[in-house]
């Protein structure tokens, strides 16, 4: 079970860092996976500006299918469609120490970053019980998240285990599943990040995606072409080795050291390289936005399915905390 609050549209951070790790557990085979829109959460900073939610909501979901979920193997899902998680949110909420949540360190962090919004609601402190509610609710194993995810997890874990001591053992203690994921910076050399308009979106085609790989930082001493370059510290060659094949990685890296190779050249080269590697989720890409139904069939359908096993898990815990008068 993994969940993105809807950002809109992806980048190639995402692709080869969380969605990756999704689609493998997905194609794993042994596993039933749940991925969900998490639009509440979205509120819980965006409460003043709520107008791109649903929009963002459904590019995220057509980059999702593109970069390779299949609904036929894995559910796909929006948080606000399935009340249950209102419900199992309220009843954490009681169970949860305010400590706990004051303590959280991406709380503290959250806050100073986005100075400009005013974060003191209890929507944002509580915003781990939710997203406990929705790791709890699908009984996971299993929550398949970056680093900076850890400290909600571990919150997730100390919830479910309160909840099972107070009332019933209903709750396997999930586990984060972290993958090593190549790191990938924007082509300004920071973090790729939507806010910081550096990023290589999954739906960067032809022209945009050669100007974009064109403007990428490189190493900085190289200066002229005339300089030997330093291929292990540039952004560049990352991405070459994510997107070409091993002798090209080879060669480029050794040409780049004997300045054989002009870093223009280079950038053409792994545009050539990221177009032609993207080549089927661009198709895939293209075949959802003409089919704007297909999408809403499968978001629907996943609603449905998760609505399921939401209200079966919500019966077992209005059960267990005797809650559940004339039912
Ligand atoms: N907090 C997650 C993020 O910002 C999104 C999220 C909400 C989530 N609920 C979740 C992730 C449940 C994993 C499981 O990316
Ligand atoms: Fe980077 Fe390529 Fe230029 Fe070397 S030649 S510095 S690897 S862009």
């Amino acid at each position: 079970m993994s969940g993105m609050r809807p950002t809109g549209k992806l980048h190639l951070g995402h692709l080869h860092g969380a969605l990756s790790n999704w689609i493998a557990l997905q194609n794993h085979g042994d596993y039933d996976c749940y991925y969900f829109v998490a639009d509440w959460h979205a509120l819980t900073s965006d409460y003043a500006a709520t107008g791109e939610i649903r929009a963002n909501t459904i590019d995220m979901v057509i980059d999702w299918l593109a970069a390779g979920l299949d609904p036929e193997k894995s559910t796909l899902f929006v948080q606000s469609a399935v009340k249950e998680h209102a419900e199992l949110f309220l009843l954490l909420c009681m169970i949860t120490p305010l400590a706990w949540l004051e303590r959280n360190p991406t709380y503290k962090e959250m806050k100073e970053e986005l100075s400009q919004k005013d974060l003191s609601t209890f929507g944002f402190l509580g915003y781990p019980v939710l997203q406990a509610a929705d790791i709890i609710m699908y009984k996971a194993y299993g929550v398949p998240v970056g680093v900076d995810q850890l400290p909600h997890v571990e919150l997730t874990r100390e919830i479910a285990r309160r909840f099972n001591f107070l009332y019933r053992e209903i709750f396997p203690i999930p586990e984060p599943l972290l993958a090593e994921v190549p790191k990938l910076l924007g082509l300004d050399g920071r973090k790729m990040s939507k806010s910081l308009d550096n990023s290589i979106l999954i739906s960067d085609q032809g022209e945009a995606l050669q100007k974009k790989v064109a403007a990428m930082f490189t190493d900085p001493q190289r200066q002229r072409k005339s300089d030997p370059g330093r291929p292990e510290l540039c952004n560049v060659h990352t991405f070459h080795k994510l997107y070409s094949p091993s002798e090209t990685v080879v060669e480029v890296a050794a040409a780049c050291r004997e300045a054989a190779i002009g870093c223009t050249e280079c950038k053409r080269r792994l545009a050539a390289a990221v177009a032609e590697g993207m080549r089927p989720i661009h198709e895939r890409r293209e075949y959802y936005l003409g089919h704007p139904e297909a999408i809403r069939g499968i978001i629907e359908d996943g609603n449905r399915w998760a609505e399921q096993i939401a209200r079966a898990t919500l019966a077992e815990v209005r059960e267990a905390l005797k809650i559940n008068h004339g039912l």
